[in-house]
């Protein structure tokens, strides 16, 4: 068995498979048998817990947790082989080096991982590094069922290739990734102007790689959509990504922030996009990262700086308050280098949307709606919509009525100067704001 120790580390081992089943005998002495699988054909295996140092995630249909174990290096292996190790040329014993997230980011897993499917199977999976010292393709699971591994396996293959045809997987940090339906279409009212400014610039950077090569331009951007709540910006973002899936097959990464959110993240979110560039980096509530996470406003504005180093990255975010974030950020070009405001829709645009979901309203109800819904915004109008349509369902009626329409408008309208306009909840997980396929 080889053994190799680090300053102020407990010994990486590489074991045998003997190694390795007697390990898991111990460990896990209410399993009957292992099952040696060389499921690692599918090179994919190895990057299902590649991200950000996560304990648990999912994969498909399929969640996985961590299992912690006597294993000695329940991390990540950065695939350095033993013989750089002996000779110290990957620097590798370096002090303080284990700490660094750069060093840490390695793409394959070693330890032990619950895998759970949807209907309830259930199995535990070890990768582990080898005599070798580096993490081949054999795994052990606690199942005998081949068939079951085989379709995790090729969930796992489908999940990092992209999803199935019909589905984009968007990487989330810190939170379950989100799936969404490649095909739907949602109608984004917005003035022309703006949403052809925000698409053509879009894809122009997907499209224009060799061009930025050729004016030695570094290939990387930042989009800021700056506005109220419901005006269109998530729903604007989800449109991006169908829209660039559909022609430039970028990855897609996106971060939750939640309070225990710190640089590690973020930085790992970047470092990660730029190794599987093309990448689309979506910051979505971009003021409450500052707010509502460990990081600092000004280590948040250094992580953005940093980001101009890589190259195939579009950053797209989100906010409603960019004075929280920097006074100056809308004006900082190196960080986000075009800005957008959503604004309230004004009588034009209210009377667009109004007219594309009351579909049999008659022409003169939607101007009246248009008229009188003045600083509404866009979810606000949905709302409208939503209200009138379940008072249909309560009437038995087919369809909204112009008398079911005025009454909800009513009873909206009353909300409305009540104080409670445009309020908007906002979800725990970044789901994107639309359902999760
Ligand atoms: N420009 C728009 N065109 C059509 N529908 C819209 C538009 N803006 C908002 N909506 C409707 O309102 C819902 C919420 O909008 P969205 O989530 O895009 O708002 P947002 O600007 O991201 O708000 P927040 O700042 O709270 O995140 C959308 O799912 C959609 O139904
Ligand atoms: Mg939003």
């Amino acid at each position: 068995m080889n053994e190799f120790t680090w300053p102020g580390r407990q010994p990486y081992r590489g074991l045998t498979s003997i190694e390795a089943t007697a390990f898991l005998k111990q460990e896990f002495p209410q399993v009957p048998h292992w099952t040696c699988w060389m499921g690692g054909c599918m090179c994919s295996l190895k990057y299902i817990v590649s991200k950000d140092f996560r304990s648990s995630g999912t994969v498909g249909s399929w969640s996985w947790k961590r299992v912690s174990t006597s294993y000695p290096v329940p991390a990540y292996w950065f695939g350095a082989d033993l013989e750089d190790l002996e000779n110290n040329e990957s620097g590798i014993k370096d002090n303080g080096m284990w700490d660094d997230p750069a060093f840490r980011k390695g793409d394959q897993w070693v330890g032990v991982i619950d895998v759970r499917g949807a209907k309830g199977e259930q199995f535990m999976l070890f990768s582990f590094l080898n005599a070798k010292g580096d993490v081949g393709d054999a795994y052990y699971a606690s199942t005998q069922d081949l068939y079951l591994l085989k379709q995790f396996a090729r969930d796992v293959e489908l999940h990092f290739k992209g999803g199935l045809p019909n589905k984009i997987t968007i990487d989330v940090t810190g939170g379950h990734d989100i799936t969404i339906k490649a095909e739907d279409c949602e109608h984004v009212v917005l003035p022309n102007d703006v949403q052809n400014d925000i698409e053509q610039q879009t894809y122009s950077f997907f499209k224009s790689r060799d061009a930025y090569k050729q004016m030695h331009l570094r290939h990387r951007r930042g989009f800021l959509f700056i506005g109220e709540p419901g005006t269109g910006k998530t729903m604007m973002v989800r449109h991006l990504i169908r829209q660039c899936h559909q022609r430039f097959t970028p990855s897609f990464f996106m971060l939750s922030i939640r309070k225990d959110t710190d640089q590690d993240a973020v930085g790992s979110i970047f470092a990660r996009a730029s190794r599987n560039a093309p990448a689309m980096i979506i910051l979505e509530d971009l003021d409450s990262l500052t707010t509502e996470s460990k990081i600092s406003r000004s280590s948040f504005l250094t992580l953005l700086d940093g980001v101009s180093e890589q190259e195939g990255v579009l950053v797209i975010g989100t906010t409603n308050y960019p004075d929280r974030i920097d006074p100056a950020l809308v004006h900082r070009p190196s960080r986000f280098d075009r800005v957008w405001h959503f604004h309230l829709p004004d009588y034009e645009l209210r009377r667009k949307y109004l007219e594309l979901v009351f579909k049999v309203l008659k022409e003169d109800v939607v101007q009246k709606l248009a008229r009188e819904t003045k600083n509404w915004s866009f979810a606000y109008l949905k709302e409208l919509h939503t209200t009138a349509s379940i008072m249909a369902i309560a009437k038995e009626q087919s369809c909204v009525t112009t008398e079911i329409a005025l009454k909800a408008f009513d009873l909206l309208g009353q909300q409305f100067q009540d104080g409670k306009k445009n309020h908007v909840v906002r979800s725990e997980e970044p789901t994107l704001g639309f359902a999760v396929v």
